[in-house]
């Protein structure tokens, strides 16, 4: 496992920024997250969709296999699609039973997403509130659903999804964007940053004007990434493709 340089340096000192090889990110992310595990077995971690995070869960189960007790964590994940059934493949409970529960040997029921509940940030203060979240971020500087716009101190809601972001999902239904849902349910930038860790992974040139905007420029609701800054223990783990040094 290796790290690169990187010339970039976030606005925010409590940013930890680890640069890594395409096909080292989510070996150099597990590192983080099993630190996590390692300190609080019985704890809250927050699940991201999407392609980003493959890797890192799959470095996980790695972990596990040589050890790691992974079992008895409870997850939470950032964000659902509305209209889509939670069995549906297509579903984002799917993808964290498949992608993340199974490979951990996390049982169904310490399995959370929004809209199975009334009051989700309730869930999750109830649960001692989340250890460590994961987040991916979006080609235009979303973080779960929140896309830009969304007020820094949003809760768990649900939101119209735009047509940037439909047409990036496409590809998980079939290349239609207009078989993608229009909204979904996400936490909240606020719910986010209320986790006591976060670390992001991000990959390829396609993320990169989002993630170098989020670690460098204003915090505005406009890059909701860039609320990040304003959270004490931030850990990004990048490409040189998604930092613009490509
Ligand atoms: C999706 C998810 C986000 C994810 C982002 C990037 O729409 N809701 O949580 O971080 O978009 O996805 P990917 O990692 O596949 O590029």
């Amino acid at each position: 496992m290796s790290t690169t340089a990187v010339r970039l340096r976030p606005a925010s000192p409590r940013t930890r920024l680890i640069a890594a090889p395409p096909d080292q990110l989510g070996a150099v992310a597990a590192v983080v997250v099993a630190d996590f595990v390692r300190a609080q077995p019985n704890g809250v971690l927050g699940i991201a969709t999407g392609a980003s995070p493959m890797s890192l869960y799959r470095g996980l189960a790695a972990h596990r296999l040589a050890g790691l007790a992974t079992e008895g964590l409870t997850l939470c994940a950032l964000d659902e699609y509305v209209g889509i059934a939670p069995d549906d493949p297509r579903s984002y409970r799917s993808y964290v039973l498949k992608n993340v529960a199974g490979p951990l040997g996390i049982p169904a029921e310490r399995v959370h997403l929004p809209g199975e509940v009334d009051d989700y940030d309730q869930l999750i203060a109830s649960l001692g509130g989340v250890g460590l979240q994961i987040v991916g971020i979006g080609g235009n500087g979303h973080i779960g659903f929140n896309e830009p716009g969304s007020a820094l101190e949003s809760s768990t809601r649900v939101v119209e999804l735009t047509a940037e972001t439909r047409q990036a999902n496409a590809r998980y239904f079939g290349g239609d964007p207009a078989a993608v849902p229009q909204q979904a349910m996400t936490q909240g930038i606020r719910t986010i940053c209320n986790a006591a860790g976060i670390v992001m992974v991000a990959s390829g040139a396609a993320k990169a004007q989002a993630l170098v905007a989020a670690l460098t420029g204003p915090v505005t609701s406009q890059v909701p990434a860039s609320a990040l800054q304003l959270h004490p223990a931030v850990t990004v783990v990048a490409d040189a493709a998604a930092l613009g040094e490509e």
